[in-house]
């Protein structure tokens, strides 16, 4: 497992790392949380990243008790959570990046968690009814509390980001320093020429999610729904159309040859894509049961077989073009 820096912070986190939207609480007791978190790190998984509104806070519940007895070193991992859809439904509390929302909200965070602070703190959405200047004082407060060590945004746009960073300059604030955009081989528009500039030019960090594409990226749904997996699940059914999409399953057909060609499963290919990407600090990897998490893991010893040759084969696969050269 490669540390790198999450972006140009002293940071260094897992370049896979561990996250419990879906399953912690819907999918996954403390117990399979324990047996799962446990076999990430022992991976070299540093980095584990839940939200306040994953299972109405019952997913921070559920880590929280899992770290309880897995009893690490509070040094040895990162966790994160983030903050904007609320658990309640008051004007102030829901779909907002206000002050009092962001000030109030982190103090439940930790309490479920069970820590005094989170390593990383994220804007889950922008709010545009909010002024970015609220939002960024709010986060340097939380951060001179000593709730939060880092702040960043979630899906975002590049001219918002450049904003919050420009704002937070001339007022001496804790910028922020890391974007959570959606990255896969099926969805790569966050990395889109403007957020690659802003990447690069402001070294702004990404830990990217969903990079199996919700498990569509695994092939396991190349013959309909599988029984037990996330497309299966009553309360996510609006992801069906997604992972039973036929242009996108035609595509992850396409994928497969190119896969075996390097000995990795589909997952395994998918995920070392992600991870050949320099722009990207951490790929946030998603499991409901521990051999998912094991076969994930070995991903980082695909990553140098990205020949330009393989990636030109990838690009046709999914019908891009590439933007960079
Ligand atoms: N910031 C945001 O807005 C945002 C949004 C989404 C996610 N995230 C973060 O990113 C993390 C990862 O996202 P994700 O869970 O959507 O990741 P993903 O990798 O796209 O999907 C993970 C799911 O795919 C299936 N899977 C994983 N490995 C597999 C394998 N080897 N073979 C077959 N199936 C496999 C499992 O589902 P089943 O076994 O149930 O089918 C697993 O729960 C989340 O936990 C969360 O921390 C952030």
């Amino acid at each position: 497992m490669e540390y790198r820096h999450l972006g140009k912070t002293g940071l260094k986190i897992s370049e896979l790392s561990f996250g419990s939207w879906v399953t912690f609480h819907n999918q996954n007791g403390v117990d399979a949380a324990v047996e799962m978190m446990a076999a990430a790190y022992d991976a070299g998984v540093n980095f584990f990243d839940n939200a306040q509104v994953y299972a109405a806070g019952k997913s921070e519940e559920v880590m929280g008790a899992a770290l309880g007895k897995l009893g690490w070193r509070r040094g040895s991992y990162l966790v994160s959570t983030k903050l904007y859809w609320g658990l309640n439904d008051g004007p102030n509390e829901k779909n907002t990046l206000n002050r009092k929302f962001l000030v109030e909200g982190i103090d439940g965070c930790l309490e479920r968690l069970g820590l005094e602070h989170v390593d990383l703190l994220y804007c889950h959405r922008p709010d545009p009814a909010t002024p970015i200047e609220e939002t960024a004082w709010a986060m340097h407060n939380i951060i001179e509390q000593g709730k939060a060590l880092y702040w960043g945004t979630s899906e975002w746009t590049a001219a918002d980001i450049v904003s919050a960073i420009e704002i937070a300059e001339r007022h001496h604030l804790h910028k922020p320093v890391v974007e959570q955009p959606v990255y896969n081989l099926l969805e790569q528009h966050r990395f889109a020429p403007e957020y690659e500039k802003v990447y690069r030019e402001y070294g702004y960090g990404t830990t990217t999610w969903s990079p199996l594409a919700s498990g569509l990226l695994s092939g396991k749904y190349s013959d309909g729904i599988p029984a037990g997996s996330r497309g299966s699940l009553e309360a996510y059914d609006w992801l069906q159309p997604q992972l039973t999409d036929p242009e996108s399953l035609a595509k992850v057909a396409a994928l497969k040859p190119l896969a075996d060609s390097i000995g990795a499963s589909l997952a395994q290919f998918s995920l070392a894509w992600c991870l050949q990407n320099s722009l990207v600090s951490s790929v946030i990897t998603g499991a409901s049961r521990l051999q998912q998490v094991q076969e994930n893991m070995q991903a980082v010893t695909f990553k140098d077989k990205f020949t330009s040759e393989l990636l030109a084969s990838i690009d046709q696969a999914v019908g891009i073009t590439p933007t960079h050269d």
